[in-house]
């Protein structure tokens, strides 16, 4: 089946609401590419570290490269009968990017050539003091652009699945990982056939702690 792109977007709130982890996709749907470009894209606008950026989305839709997948990701049928699996990656090396984004800014004239050497240099200071920062910092940063990409998902009609549920050695050798990037997670994206199992949340009053413990 071929989709078009005429679902109106949902609401924040209802899109909250009705996100669910769904395993059982249409596996015939075709999703249009620029469905797939507007959910990433919304991805991307994710707040970050220093705007260091540090996702980038590998996008696994090649029928050979799925049934690859399939057992890397202990056989969750998902990665093959859903439309895309995207693999969010979290960049360790992203205090790389810092002389690029600032540069640009300096370009567009949101701060000056002074203001970004400096940043620039405390970025790398933080990234050479303590060895887990960085991958702490690609991984923190890459959840959220994740979770915007679910939400967005959502938004067009789509569901999603994030699975932390695969080999990660495995996943790295099969899809030549460069060593600059870790796995995050995967997530499935396509029209479900069977919505999500159910699932209830805590109440607020045990998640929330008021101005200390
Ligand atoms: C980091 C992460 C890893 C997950 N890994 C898997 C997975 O490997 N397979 C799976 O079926 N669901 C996986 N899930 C989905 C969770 O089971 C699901 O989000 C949770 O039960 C709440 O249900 P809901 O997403 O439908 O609201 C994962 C979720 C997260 C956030």
């Amino acid at each position: 089946m071929h989709g078009t792109s005429h679902q109106e977007d949902l609401g924040l709130f209802q899109t909250i609401e009705e996100r669910h982890s769904v395993r059982k996709y249409e596996a015939d749907y075709k999703m249009p590419e620029e469905d797939l470009t507007a959910i990433l894209e919304a991805a991307a606008l994710a707040p970050s570290s220093w705007n260091l950026q540090h996702w980038r989305f590998l996008v696994i839709e090649d029928a050979k490269k799925k049934e690859e997948l399939l057992p890397i990701a202990y056989n969750q049928k998902q990665v093959v009968e859903s439309c895309v699996t995207i693999a969010v990656l979290g960049d360790v090396e992203a205090n790389k990017e810092a002389e690029n984004v600032y540069g640009e800014a300096v370009e567009k004239g949101f701060m000056t050539e002074q203001i970004k050497d400096t940043l620039v240099s405390q970025i790398n200071r933080a990234y050479e003091k303590d060895p887990a920062y960085p991958r702490e910092l690609a991984l923190t940063n890459a959840s959220l652009a994740a979770m915007q990409l679910m939400l967005a998902a959502k938004a067009k009609g789509y569901d999603t699945c994030p699975m932390g549920g695969f080999n990660e050695e495995a996943f790295i050798k099969a899809f030549n990982i460069p060593d600059r990037f870790t796995p995050v997670m995967l997530i499935t994206l396509g029209k479900a056939a069977i919505p999500a199992h159910r699932s209830s949340r805590k109440p607020l009053e045990e998640l929330t702690i008021k101005n200390s413990f």
